[in-house]
């Protein structure tokens, strides 16, 4: 590989936020634009109430509701590097979409509310970065407001996640006597509300300040240098090993509304999160360095500007370089494409990318070609990047069209949604009535709205309640096993599936049927 292109894949940062709803990762997200130049104004994340929203919120059903719902990419240059932001929604009920996310990033960025600790959302998805071995960097927020103790905070961080820690700076005081950070790492302290030229408090070899400074008279400054003391004795080590195998989690006090710590964070992780990394394929690991193109699609959005009523499949980079008008192999198709149509993203603001490398995402146009979790490549190279996470919906809607003269529109509405992997769709096996599953309510609610915006279609939805979902191992089955306890339907892969009323339909089933076997895809990955 040449120089200029192994330096430009080692310049990537790619992560996602990962945090409970209103943690701040909109606010966050926004200072790190702003210290990027990616935007100019901070179009303040009180919009959600005035109006104006985070650059990051797309949809217009985000907008009424006031949450995120599909992923946007941000990306911008900062020191030499170049970062892509990959946002998810916090909401639980959209953690299909936020689990395929973290498929596609290097790294994580765990927001934590100081008052709150560690929420449920941010648990789960924390367990997610785990199970994939991401590294995790831990920015805990709002130190400008009362919150649990630092240390309370830390232990947290250990007893419920499990996750060791390397405070990379302690606050001194918090809320109404919030005075700033003891920035351990590089050793200085930053000042809380005073004037960028005083900020700053350089510390001496014994990690105090030398000379007189009135924050020496403050007994919050004598606590925090005890802490600082008892962090170096007792606390964990700083290894970059560890933080890069996802076992160390460097955490970083701050407030994201007022700004303060975000670019020390930001400094930092740049410093220490890795640059691409290798990604499994069936033909073993591949190199994010190596020459040839590589790449999967973790997301698929149609009309992402109803202008444009376009559909943009988001690819993540893997190894070589992307240039506009290449062709690609898509191996599920075994079939050959060129990628002439192409974009780069700021939020809704999009333009034309020409040359990516690996750790970029890019938008690529798609006619309805592609699926999630296809994977592109070059030449003579045919392999396929690691499934994506398989979710096993819980909940069941029967759907049809209110109108039987827009069967047409209907039909290709969730066709669509589905490829987009929005909601699953089933149909069942005798009446071929079509059944939507989710994993949360709200995923049902976007449905029917886009449905009627996007595609013109009002829905009628029954509502079937919650079900045991397992697919069935074999090909093919006796469909008299269907009843209304155990109903039979097909996948959109036409894999056969059982919908079961409960734990004992489940049990009841398996015990009559012992040699059909069943399976959750959701122990298997
Ligand atoms: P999210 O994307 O994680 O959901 O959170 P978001 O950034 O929207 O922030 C949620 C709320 O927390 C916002 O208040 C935001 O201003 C506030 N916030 C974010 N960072 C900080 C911080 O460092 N300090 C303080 N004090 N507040 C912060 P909001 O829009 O007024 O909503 P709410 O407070 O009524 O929920």
């Amino acid at each position: 590989m040449s120089k200029n292109l192994k330096d430009q894949v080692l310049s990537r940062r790619t992560f996602a936020i990962i945090s409970h709803p209103d943690a701040g990762k909109t606010t966050l997200t926004e200072k790190l634009l702003l210290f990027g130049g990616a935007i100019r104004d901070a179009g303040t994340v009180k919009g959600k109430k005035t109006g104006k929203y985070a650059t990051s919120d797309w949809m217009e059903i985000e907008k009424q509701r006031g949450i995120s719902v599909t992923s946007s990419v941000m990306q911008f240059d900062y020191n030499g590097a170049r970062v892509n932001i990959l946002d998810t929604p916090g909401h639980q009920d959209f953690s299909e979409d936020t689990y395929r996310t973290l498929t596609a990033v290097d790294s994580a960025v765990m927001i934590i509310d100081s008052a709150k600790g560690i929420e449920a959302q941010t648990l789960k998805l924390f367990k997610v970065c785990r199970m994939r071995g991401i590294p995790i960097f831990t920015f805990i927020n709002k130190l400008d407001r009362q919150g649990k103790t630092p240390l309370e905070l830390l232990a947290e961080l250990e007893e419920v996640m499990g996750i060791e820690s390397y405070p990379m700076n302690w606050p001194i005081g918090m809320g109404k006597e919030f005075l700033g950070i003891y920035d351990r790492f590089n050793n200085r302290i930053e000042q809380f509300r005073v004037e960028e030229d005083e900020r700053f408090i350089s510390l001496n070899d014994e990690g105090e300040i030398a000379g007189a400074h009135n924050l020496k008279e403050s007994g919050l400054y004598e606590q925090t240098l005890e802490e600082i003391m008892l962090l170096n004795e007792a606390g964990n080590e700083f290894s970059r090993e560890r933080i890069r195998d996802g076992e160390l989690t460097p955490v970083f006090f701050g407030s994201a509304l007022t700004n303060f710590g975000v670019q020390t964070f930001l400094e930092s992780y740049l410093q220490f999160a890795p640059s691409p990394q290798p990604r499994n394929s069936t033909e073993g690991e591949i190199d994010p360095l190596s020459e040839d193109f590589s790449g999967f699609i973790f997301k698929i959005q149609a009309n992402m500007n109803p202008a444009h009523r376009d559909r943009i499949a988001f690819l993540r980079i893997c190894s070589g370089k992307f240039e506009r008008g290449m062709n690609v192999n898509v191996p599920r198709l075994s079939k050959q494409i060129k990628l002439a149509q192409s974009t780069q993203f700021m939020a809704d603001d999009r333009s034309t990318v020409d040359e990516a490398v690996s750790g970029d995402i890019i938008g690529i146009y798609d006619p309805g070609t592609y699926q999630i979790g296809d994977t592109l490549t070059v030449g003579k190279n045919n392999f396929q990047y690691e499934r994506l996470p398989q979710f096993t919906p819980e909940l069941f809607m029967r759907v049809t069209a209110k109108n039987v003269m827009k069967q047409k529109h209907f039909h290709k509405g969730i066709g669509q949604l589905v490829q987009e992997g929005a909601i699953q769709l089933f149909k069942t096996v005798k009446t071929d009535e079509y059944l939507l599953g989710a994993v949360g309510q709200l995923q049902f609610e976007v449905f029917e709205h886009r449905m009627k915006n996007e595609y013109n279609t009002e829905v009628f939805m029954e509502r079937l309640g919650s079900k045991i979902t397992r697919w069935v191992e074999k090909e093919e089955i006796n469909e008299n096993l269907s009843s209304s306890r155990s109903l039979l339907v097909k996948d959109r892969y036409d894999k056969y599936v059982f919908l079961f009323e409960n734990d004992f339909a489940l049990r009841w089933f398996q015990e009559k049927n012992p040699d059909v076997a069943l399976y959750n895809p959701m122990d298997t990955q």
